[in-house]
């Protein structure tokens, strides 16, 4: 018995050595120490045994079963720090390694010459108003004071909705509203799309964008228009900027006029830029009309103001020299990538 105690020892050592999951170890532990186990069945065998040979053999088997139990305890450990060794080999990040690059997006043209008119006219206390692009014929047309019937409308007129829905053909539809909720002294900007049944080509589009001023307040003329706007095309263009008024119509100012500012590229001599005239026209304004002001509830006889309206694309072509207002619409991240 004490042969086979020794046998059991040696095979279970060699069992345990091998052993390198652990569902195998708990199998071999089972399998020396459970209860079916082959140490037990030796225990179990000792009754047969003479008095003499039974506490030897019992202290033998105990040696046998402590052993065991240590080396089953050791093979657990190994065990576990093979399968650690294999998880950190497996999950190894290599942080060296480069991303994958993420691109970054850019500022549309647009928005950046928006987002500099903004801050040049609220910088002179103007705020920023908004008004929708489905409009009501009164807000874009007779409110300021262009009637039904006047010759005006045919310029503009386009995109109606059933009744008196349109796309607004301009955003000086929001003068009008913005009176509507604001007395005087009152001074606001506002940018916005606007809609037009115009073909496409490298200057026209049948969507694009301006940006409305009015100022409406005691004892305002055409000289804080003047002076207003100058201030404007000398941050926008540079300090070396002149402006030019040519006189024109608009139903809503009078007198009207439309704006040239000295061409920035060639400073006034002629150049590819201003096709040869030293002068580029960006925006149209006036003196607010008696009738608009009516219109909203405000007297003329104790009010006045101006107007503008300038072309949010041809300040863009212009600041950017781009020669296509296409460019701008196609959204070609190759061509809009350039700009920030
Ligand atoms: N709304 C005009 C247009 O679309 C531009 C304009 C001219 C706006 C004169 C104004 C203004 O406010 O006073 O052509």
């Amino acid at each position: 018995m004490k042969e086979k105690l020794e046998q059991i020892l040696v095979k279970a050592s060699a069992e345990l050595e091998a052993a390198d999951q652990p569902q195998k170890l708990e199998e071999l532990r089972v399998a020396y120490l459970g209860k079916k186990g082959e140490l037990t069945a030796i225990l179990r065998g000792m009754g047969s045994l003479s008095a003499e040979e039974r506490p030897l053999i019992g202290a033998k088997a105990n040696e046998v079963r402590t052993a065991i139990e240590a080396m089953i305890a050791s093979a657990g450990e190994r065990i576990k720090a093979r399968e650690t060794e294999r998880r950190l080999a497996a999950e190894k990040i290599d942080v060296t390694v480069p991303g994958t690059p993420v691109r970054m997006g850019a500022r549309h043209p647009l928005t950046l010459v928006r987002r500099e008119i903004e801050d040049i006219f609220t910088s002179m206390g103007f705020s920023i108003a908004e008004g929708p692009e489905v409009e009501f014929g009164y807000y874009n047309f007779d409110a300021l004071n262009t009637p039904a019937n006047h010759p005006a409308r045919d310029v503009q007129d386009t995109f109606y909705f059933s009744g008196d829905m349109l796309l607004r053909t301009q955003t000086s539809s929001v003068q009008a509203r913005f009176m509507e909720n604001h007395k005087p002294p009152l001074r606001m900007i506002c940018p916005g799309a606007v809609y037009r049944s115009d073909d496409v080509d490298a200057t026209h589009s049948p969507f694009f964008h301006q940006i409305e001023g009015l100022i409406v307040d005691k004892n305002i003329g055409l000289s804080d228009l003047k002076g207003a706007l100058t201030q404007f095309s000398q941050l926008f263009f540079g300090p070396e900027t002149r402006v030019r008024f040519r006189p024109h119509h608009f139903p809503f100012t009078e007198p009207s006029a439309e704006m040239d500012v000295s061409c920035f590229a060639c400073g006034g001599s002629g150049c590819r830029l201003c096709k040869g005239e030293g002068w580029i026209e960006i925006l149209g304004a006036g003196v607010v009309h008696p009738n608009v002001l009516r219109m909203a509830g405000i007297d003329p006889d104790v009010y006045s103001g101006y107007a503008f309206g300038i072309g949010q694309e041809r300040l863009a072509l212009l600041k950017y020299k781009i020669d296509d207002m296409r460019l701008l619409f196609e959204n070609d991240t190759r061509f809009l990538h350039q700009f920030y």
